[in-house]
């Protein structure tokens, strides 16, 4: 696995001519690998000729400075994962290499960054953009790998690949969680081994909750809410359902129409975050 530092050794290494013809799959990520992320550099791996990776802690995305100064790190140990995975190049930029001279990239949200985590986490998803334009522009894959537990983040970045005018296929892939069902995060590093078991039943609550197309979604998402919150260590922060597409509030179930769940929630001082799909048959 070759290692670059800057973008010009990406824009060197884009022009050799055994790239010709041929699919870079790229996967964006901010490090402290799990089994996750290597699920997108396997698929990565498996549907293109490259796969690049990338790993940049991206403050801009970061509403709360403490959440920045313990994202958890683990260069090491992720460049080991990525060798074992056969990953073709990691690109491991500094600040200035992503933001020296590019002040960000201005997008119609179209109220996407309104709702969920954008409401709690102000800037959080303009900073993401940021990254992931910057990225592109620099990386210009054909495939790029999001995985569905940041739901809206996926929704966001499709937006703005039409509105920029990428070519790039956004490839949607699906949550991978522990064997206790735990969504895998790279916060979740920062549990201990009783947090984890508490934080496990967030899933458990969403996936077995019990209720019918007639209930009315506003006390579903607070039985939610409060069974979640009689569980040691864990507080809701959001517990929303919510239209797949739009992710407008979901005021009542409908019949063949699918409707996503949506919750943070805070173990101790970590957030976590998780989405359930549920259709009514
Ligand atoms: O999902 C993430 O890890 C980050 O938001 C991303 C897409 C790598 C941008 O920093």
């Amino acid at each position: 696995m070759k290692i670059f530092r800057t973008a010009n050794k990406i824009f060197e290494f884009k022009k050799l001519s055994i790239l010709e013809n041929k699919i870079i799959g790229f996967v964006p990520t901010m490090g402290a690998l799990h089994q996750g992320h290597l699920a997108l550099v396997r698929q990565a791996k498996k549907e293109s000729d490259y796969c690049i990776v990338s790993i940049f802690v991206n403050p801009k995305q970061f509403n709360n400075i403490d959440d920045y100064n313990n994202y958890p790190k683990s260069i090491e140990k992720d460049i080991s994962l990525l060798k074992e995975c056969n990953c073709d190049i990691l690109y491991l930029p500094e600040n200035n290499d992503i933001y020296g001279n590019y002040q960000g990239y201005k997008m119609d949200f179209e109220g996407l960054d309104n709702v969920l985590e954008g409401k709690y986490r102000t800037g959080h998803f303009q900073g993401v953009v940021d990254v992931v334009y910057r990225l592109f522009d620099i990386i210009k894959p054909d495939k790029s790998y999001f995985g569905i537990k940041d739901y809206q983040q996926l929704l966001i970045i499709k937006k703005m690949i039409k509105q920029a005018g990428f070519n790039i296929e956004i490839v949607e892939c699906p949550i991978v969680r522990e064997k206790s069902g735990l969504a895998m995060s790279s916060r979740n590093m920062r549990l201990s081994e009783k947090q984890k078991n508490n934080a496990a039943k967030i899933y458990e609550i969403i996936r077995n909750k019990k209720f019918s197309i007639d209930d009315n979604p506003k006390q579903i998402e607070n039985q939610i809410s409060q069974e979640i919150n009689n569980i040691p260590d864990l507080k809701t922060e959001y517990v929303i359902f919510c239209e797949q597409d739009s992710l407008n509030q979901a005021y009542q179930f409908e019949k063949n129409n699918g409707v996503m769940l949506c919750v943070a929630v805070y173990c101790d001082k970590v957030r976590l975050i998780d989405n359930f799909f549920y259709v009514f048959k």
